[in-house]
Parts: C-alpha cells; sequence; structure tokens
C-alpha cells in the first residue's frame, strides 16, 4: 500500500487515527445484470482493484479508529458491485460519501444530471446499504459529516443539516466526493492536464470553468452551491475537508490552517492516514 501519512492539529485530548480511501472503482459483474455492464466489468475490472481496498481495509480495521472513504468505490451499479460493496459499508468503522460512480449505470452514457442520479438510486435500493446523501458519525470527540457533493452541486436541505450539525459544537472533518475549489488545487490540476480541461472542483466560478460547455455546463454552480462553498470555507469549526474524485494527491488550506485533504486513488492502492491531535 502506497500510504501518506498527515497530521492535523486542533486540540484533541486524545489523539484519533483515519485512513482515507477514495475512488476504489471496484467493477464487478454477474449473469443478474446485462450484457452492457457485463462488458463494462470485462473492461475495468481486475483482481487488484479488490486486494488493494481489502488490504487498506485491513489496515485501517488493525491501526485506526475510521476508515473514510470518500466515494467512487463501485464504477458502476451492478448486482455483484452493490453485494461486495454492500458488506464493506456494514462495517461500523466505515464511514462512506457517495462519488459520482455510485450512481452510474453505464459509464460515460448520459448527462448526469438531479433525474439521472434519482434513477440510479431508486435501482440501487436498498443498494449500499449507506446513507448516499448526507451522514454523520461521531469518533473520538470528532463529528465526521459526509455530503454528497458527486454532482458538484449542493442542495439546500444539505446547507441546513450542516447548519445543524455545526450546532453540536464538536469539531467537524467534512466527508466529500468532489474538492471544493481552491486556487492553488486548481492550478495544479490544469498543469497536469491542459488549459482549459475541467478541474472537476465544486464551486468553481466562471473564470476557472472548463472551456468545454458540456463540463462547463455540469460544474458551473447552480442553487446554493456556491454559497454553501463559501459557508463552509468559514465556518472554523469545520477543521478540514477530506475528497477524492481527481484522482490524484493534493494537501492545501480552504481557509488558513484548515486543510483539504485529497487522496489518490485507492485502486492503485493509494491510502491516506491522518492522525488528528
Ligand atoms: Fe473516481
Amino acid at each position: 500500500m502506497k500510504l501518506e501519512k498527515c497530521t492535523l492539529h486542533i486540540g484533541l485530548e486524545k489523539p484519533l487515527k483515519i485512513l482515507h480511501i477514495t475512488d476504489s472503482h471496484i467493477a464487478l459483474c454477474d449473469d443478474r445484470d446485462n450484457e452492457r455492464k457485463k462488458a463494462l466489468a470485462k473492461r475495468f475490472n481486475s483482481p487488484d482493484r479488490e486486494r488493494n481496498l481489502e488490504e487498506q481495509l485491513a489496515y485501517g480495521r488493525e491501526n485506526c479508529d475510521l476508515i473514510v472513504h470518500t466515494g467512487d468505490l463501485i464504477d458502476f451499479t451492478s448486482h455483484a458491485n452493490f453485494d461486495f460493496a454492500g458488506t464493506i459499508l456494514a462495517d461500523e468503522k466505515v464511514f462512506f460519501a457517495a462519488g459520482n460512480h455510485e450512481f452510474s449505470q453505464y459509464v460515460g452514457e448520459a448527462y448526469e444530471d438531479y433525474a439521472y442520479k434519482m434513477n440510479s438510486f431508486r435501482e440501487m435500493m436498498p443498494g449500499l446499504g449507506a446513507p448516499l446523501f448526507f451522514n454523520t458519525k461521531i469518533v473520538g470527540g470528532v463529528n465526521f459529516v459526509s455530503i454528497d457533493d458527486s454532482y458538484h452541486q449542493f442542495e439546500p436541505w444539505q446547507m441546513a443539516r450542516l447548519k445543524k450539525e455545526i450546532e453540536k459544537g464538536l469539531p467537524i472533518i467534512l466527508c466529500l466526493h468532489a474538492p471544493l475549489f481552491e486556487q492553488s488545487l486548481y492550478d495544479y490540476h490544469i498543469s497536469i492536464t491542459h488549459p482549459g480541461s475541467s478541474t472537476y472542483l465544486v464551486g468553481c466560478d466562471e473564470d476557472h470553468l472548463p472551456f468545454d460547455e458540456w463540463r462547463a455546463i455540469e460544474i458551473r454552480p447552480r442553487g446554493i452551491t456556491a454559497e454553501m462553498v463559501d459557508f463552509i470555507k468559514s465556518q472554523p469549526q469545520i477543521k478540514a475537508v477530506l475528497a477524492g474524485h481527481v484522482h490524484f494527491s493534493f494537501v492545501s488550506d480552504i481557509a488558513p490552517g484548515r486543510p483539504q485533504f485529497v487522496t489518490d486513488v485507492g485502486y492503485q492502492n493509494h491510502a491516506r492516514e491522518l492522525t488528528i491531535f
């Protein structure tokens, strides 16, 4: 396992150790699914993906207080993927934030909007067995809050729920699939792709949207999204953000002293161990 170790100082009496994993992209399928899904599994599946995830989970169970998975646990919706992922998410030690691939019926087949997501959600029920749109878990005096931003948007009810969590008065670690816009993260992403390509960050203004209008429509903040990003950045009680989605590792502050840890892909056996003091 390629384990990156980081620390976060928030004044805890007893240190807390977190294993952050993301983007496992498990691609299983069997005779319960149709030929299109079988073709996808044939294209993307590799036993390494399952082996790597099992290794990460074993390490986390042995050495950490909590395992946070920030989405794209599965590559597309299938019975075999639900079975595999459902078992993992039933583990009390695993806390989950959904990614865009959790709702992907066939990878890259369609414009992914709210209606598409809800169709997938209906297909998934009881699906992965974990709350997908908002969830919380208090461990060692820290409130872990996951919010679904997998389509680069937030919704008003998620803002209301987050405010309720802040009222609890505990330090919060926010678990998202898509990272929040931050200039150095944006610059790095552009530097390793090409100008005008998509950065897949949440809360991009017009100057930072991709030139590709198809992608820009998807990423341009709608509704409450930009306000929610500003709200998160303004809340000192939110001590850090854990995210994935962009498939590389990057750490930068969303506000002074409050980092966003973007972790590299689990399917290539990357993981981050975060010790919180
Ligand atoms: Fe991913």
